[in-house]
């Protein structure tokens, strides 16, 4: 992944966070005032304190009063008006463009199940950790939990949003720019919280689509007599009773799909990039790097994990 990675709510990529930014330069300029009024205000208490305790007449400590509850009410006014505004104006998405792409992505303890939806079920998408999104597109995110509550949060793109198990909401966003966008689980799930990142690519259109049909393809077949023994590892190991890999037996539903597991800069939802030693010391001890994650090692002799490290390198 060449672009530079962004994960800041003040480099906003998209209308919804340059809203957010926004109201979050009002509150700290608001915010700064205050503080400088107050310290000041302080300051001139105590030194004047020092001389005459009580020669402040009654009408003018009403009137110091009166003025200091006058500028609160103005200062929470302004900053009730301006939430309420940057709420509608980051809600104002939903109702527009019909051609808006929509995805789900369902929080797991701790990783990140994604669907591209599509009325036509051949066409839909299963991927993990990582989604691209076309620039300039309206994205609605379906948001669901398989356990406990998590809370996505992509700062370049959006503010965050809970995923509640037993309950579905829904976000909209917009990449006004390509880059590689930075999203963190922001709502303590357990041990690995920290670990549980979601990648977000910005393509341009065209990119986008090639990716997109790039995805819908199943995996590519083995090419190589150590490919062929790699995918036979998958479909008859321990990989395929949680883990997908389409166009080939393994069809597990309780871990992330690898059919284009070669095509992510990550793996472990952020943990390490995706590199094959990474990939390899993954495999062989899953607790070393992310302790409490649900995959338990599988007991896989080395005769068996470089060969299916070969063939996991092949699924582009
Ligand atoms: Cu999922 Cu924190």
């Amino acid at each position: 992944m060449g672009a530079p990675l962004i994960q800041s709510a003040l480099h906003p990529a998209g209308i919804q966070a340059a809203r957010i930014e926004h109201l979050w330069w009002v509150m700290f300029w608001v915010c700064s005032v205050v503080f400088v009024a107050v310290v000041v205000a302080m300051g001139i208490a105590v030194v004047r304190g020092r001389g005459a305790a009580s020669s402040a007449s009654e009408a003018t400590l009403a009137r110091s009063v009166a003025i200091a509850v006058g500028l609160s009410i103005v200062a929470l006014l302004v900053l009730l008006t301006e939430g309420e505004l940057v709420g509608r104006g980051v809600a104002s998405l939903r109702e527009q463009d019909p051609n808006a792409l929509r995805i789900q992505i369902t929080g797991n303890q701790w990783w990140w199940d994604v669907q591209y939806l599509n009325p036509n079920p051949s066409l839909i998408v299963t991927t993990a950790n990582e989604i691209h999104i076309p620039v300039g597109r309206p994205v609605g995110i379906v948001l669901r939990s398989n356990d406990v509550i998590h809370s996505l949060w992509i700062p370049a793109l959006h503010g965050k949003r809970d995923l509640i198990p037993g309950r579905v909401t829904e976000i909209w966003l917009q990449a006004d720019r390509a880059g590689f966008y930075r999203g963190q689980c922001a709502e303590f799930c357990g041990l690995q919280h920290a670990k549980m990142a979601l990648g977000v690519v910005a393509d341009l259109p065209d990119d986008f689509e090639r990716w997109l049909t790039q995805m819908r393809s199943p995996a590519p077949a083995p090419t190589t007599p150590s490919q062929t023994r790699g995918k036979d590892v998958v479909e008859r190991g321990p990989c395929a009773m949680c883990h997908t890999v389409v166009g080939t037996l393994a069809g597990g539903r309780t871990a992330p799909d690898l059919t284009h597991i070669a095509s992510r800069s990550s793996i472990g939802a952020g943990s390490l990039p995706n590199t094959r030693g990474n990939l390899g010391g993954w495999i062989v001890d899953p607790q070393h790097v992310k302790p409490g994650n649900h995959m338990p090692a599988p007991g896989l002799s080395s005769e068996e994990v470089q060969p299916l490290l070969d063939y996991l390198e092949t699924l582009k």
